[in-house]
């Protein structure tokens, strides 16, 4: 068997998508989520142990990443919001709460996970936004908690070291925090036209990128910030 990867957020769109392909290349999993009746039955199915957490419980979330095993061979923190709104009614609680969930739970899963993946030379991801650098109006407040995100992820890529810690950046993808906005067809055609390669993203191209970086092909690669994004955040579309 070999060391486990845990993934936090196991029920998500790319959370369950890398799950999947994980455990299609043969990874031992430890997956963690706060809906227990989602979870595990993915766990049955892919051969994962899990344990169920909310990780804006600290001590649940503790005791769900030590469980994984003193060997931890990759962590991705899968957790998130999108939350969309004017400055104007943006409160202080919301720009709090989107800090503690993207934030703050991806710095103390990795906190536990820390002498694991120091014992196994292992990896980490985590998912800051396509607006982290891309200005948008009503993303203030995720824009915010997102660019915490990439200083994380960064600040962890040299305090961890050889433990590499990458960061990835979607654009709008088939999920739930998504679905707002991609089951609403006029806006989801408006905002497929925002991007280059025009269309929205799948939860796979996503979960392709970081099963690369969670892998020993990516051996090299640490500190990074990489868009996954059809172009939209480094090109202008043709439409
Ligand atoms: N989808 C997009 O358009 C998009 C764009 C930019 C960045 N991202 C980022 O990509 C990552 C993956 O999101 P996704 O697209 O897969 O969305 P998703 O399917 O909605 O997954 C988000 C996951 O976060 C979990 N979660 C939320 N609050 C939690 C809490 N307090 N404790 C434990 N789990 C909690 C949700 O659990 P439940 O299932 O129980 O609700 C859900 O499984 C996130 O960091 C997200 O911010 C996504």
């Amino acid at each position: 068997m070999n060391d486990p990867m845990i993934i936090v957020g196991a029920t998500g769109a790319i959370g369950s998508a890398l799950a999947r392909r994980l455990a299609a290349a043969g990874q031992s999993l430890h997956l963690i989520a706060r809906d227990g009746a989602a979870l595990a039955p993915l766990a049955g199915s892919l051969g994962a142990s899990f344990q169920v957490a909310d990780v804006l419980d600290d001590a649940a979330l503790q005791s769900a990443v030590a469980a994984a095993g003193p060997r931890v061979a990759g962590l991705a923190y899968c957790v998130g919001s999108i939350v969309m709104k004017p400055l104007k009614r943006a409160s202080v609680a919301d720009f709090a709460d989107a800090y503690a969930l993207n934030v703050i739970g991806a710095a103390r899963a990795v906190a536990a996970a820390e002498a694991g993946l120091r014992a196994a030379d292992g990896s980490v991801v985590l998912f800051s936004s396509v607006a982290a650098q891309a200005g948008f109006p009503n993303h203030t407040v995720i824009g915010a908690a997102k660019a915490g995100v990439e200083g994380l992820s960064v600040a962890l890529a040299a305090e961890l070291a050889p433990v590499r810690v990458n960061c990835i950046a979607p654009s709008l993808t088939r999920s739930k925090i998504a679905a707002p906005m991609t089951e609403n067809q006029a806006m989801a055609k408006a905002i497929a036209a925002q991007h280059p390669i025009a269309r929205l993203g799948e939860p796979d191209d996503t979960a392709a990128l970081a099963e690369f970086l969670l892998s020993g092909q990516a051996g090299w690669i640490t500190g990074q910030v990489i868009g996954v994004d059809g172009g939209r955040s480094r090109l202008r579309s043709k439409g």
